[in-house]
């Protein structure tokens, strides 16, 4: 039997919804037609008890920290597969066999290179623009120069914009560190893994070949599988949002990159780095998680607690592992901002402030100290992040806009302004 929910409004009068299952997960009451029936709206800022739509894709159980990527755990894909692979299963449901792995992997290197003439946007910025700036600008741009992936109702055209996108993504941030640093743009060569190629564009000059570093390229291939999707997170909602319109798709993951950049989102590993060497020393621990515990210092232990995981983030447990795994290659073992992590991390997940609250370290904890011991600069950390997260952008973009139930977003408010008034004459108002 199909079952319902009662809702009894202030004037008494009874409505009933039905309530939807998914395979796993809540149970949600749809409440498309309460506004139709009663003439009231929920009221739900930041989407705290809110589903804003079906979704196939990624599942979360925050409460216990199960991450599921097309109901594959996190934990087996990080170990058993690489990041095109992941890919592939984002944006089509199953893990690929070794023949759709080598063409999918063939699509995705053979549109690695930008329009020639893109190039010339980067030096329309300033050399010292942040690298997440010169990313919303050029991505935005791809839709000024691929005409034939522009059509969203096409199949063909949004498949063609998904390959662009994976492929270009890599290109286009190492261009933007490039460019910060005044060296040549580094083309990209398809002979290479997707990592290795993004570490040669980054690190390689023309002038000596670059030596691929197998540990490194395996730690950045997790980060990528790490950040990947991560359901409806703030930057997914809004390219789904954007999409909901109709913009294409280049737009769309512009929007979302715009959106990730903020420091509660993906400018948290930045701002993690930040914060540990502010801190500087352990012995400085306490006196910071004093600060943090003060809600009128309005500081934050960075890389800690999370909107959904009330638990340790399984991400942040294979962050962790990679860490030991790099600076053991790289021979800073002994590293002063990953003893200063571990140490923190000990002091808030026994303080009651953290426990009461479900605080615990977020996978932004470990994975900027993880990208500095490779070289990358804090500057790039959230780049990176949206060169990962492009293909679950894209593949919720693809899942919106064949979904039947999908219109454009449009959330009203609770207003409260002044009521209709008058216009008084200028000569008039006091
Ligand atoms: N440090 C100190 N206190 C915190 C923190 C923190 N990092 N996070 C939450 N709290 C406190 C907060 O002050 C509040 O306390 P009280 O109930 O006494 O007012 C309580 O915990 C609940 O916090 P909230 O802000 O209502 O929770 P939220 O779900 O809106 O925020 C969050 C989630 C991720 C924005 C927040 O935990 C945060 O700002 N963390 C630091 C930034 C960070 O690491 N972000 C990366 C998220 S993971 C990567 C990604 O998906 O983008």
């Amino acid at each position: 039997m199909e079952k319902k929910a009662t809702l009894t409004l202030p004037d008494g009068k009874k409505h009933e919804f039905p309530v939807l299952s998914g395979s796993v997960g809540p149970e949600v009451i749809d409440i498309r037609a309460l506004y139709g029936q009663s003439g009231m709206f929920t009221y739900d800022p930041g989407f705290m008890s809110t589903a804003s739509c079906n979704s196939t894709i990624t599942y979360i159980d925050g409460d216990k920290g199960i991450l599921l990527y097309r109901g594959y755990p996190i934990e087996q894909l990080a170990v058993h597969c690489d990041f095109l692979e992941v890919c592939f299963l984002l944006l089509y449901g199953e893990l690929p066999a070794q023949k759709e792995k080598d063409e999918f992997v063939g699509m995705v290197t053979r549109h690695t290179m930008l329009h020639e003439q893109m190039l010339d946007f980067y030096s329309g910025f300033r050399r010292d623009a942040h690298p997440m700036a010169t990313m919303v600008g050029v991505v935005g741009a791809l839709s000024a120069f691929y005409h034939d992936s522009l059509d969203i109702n096409d199949p063909r055209h949004r498949e063609v914009a998904a390959f662009r996108l994976i492929a270009k993504m890599p290109t286009i941030a190492a261009l933007a560190y490039k460019y910060n640093l005044g060296q040549p743009f580094m083309y990209p060569r398809n002979d290479l893994s997707y990592a290795a190629n993004f570490l040669r564009m980054m690190f390689g000059t023309p002038c000596e070949e670059y030596q691929v570093n197998d540990v490194l390229v395996r730690a950045l291939d997790r980060i990528f599988i790490l950040h990947a999707d991560h359901e409806q997170n703030a930057s997914t909602s809004t390219v789904r949002l954007s999409g909901s319109s109709g913009a294409n798709p280049f737009a769309c993951i512009a929007a979302g990159i715009a959106c990730l950049w903020g420091p509660a989102h993906g400018g948290a590993n930045e701002a993690c780095l930040q914060m540990l060497e502010q801190i500087g020393d352990v012995s400085k621990v306490g006196e910071f998680i004093k600060q943090v515990k003060d809600k009128n210092s309005h500081v934050r232990l960075m890389g800690f607690g999370h909107r959904v995981y009330k638990n340790y983030d399984p991400r942040a447990k294979l962050m962790r592992e990679t860490c030991h795994e790099v600076l053991g290659e790289l021979g800073l073992a002994n590293d002063r901002l990953f003893a200063l992590a571990i140490a923190l991390e000990k002091i808030a997940l026994e303080d009651d402030y953290f426990v009461e609250r479900k605080l615990y370290p977020n996978v932004d904890f470990y994975s900027g100290i993880v990208q500095r011991a490779i070289g990358i600069p804090t500057s790039m950390f959230t780049s990176i992040f949206a060169l990962a997260r492009t293909v679950g952008w894209i593949a919720q973009w693809k899942e919106m806009i064949v979904d039947p139930d999908q219109k454009i977003g449009r959330p009203r408010q609770l207003y409260q302004g002044k009521t209709q008034r008058d216009v008084v004459p200028i000569g008039k108002r006091g």
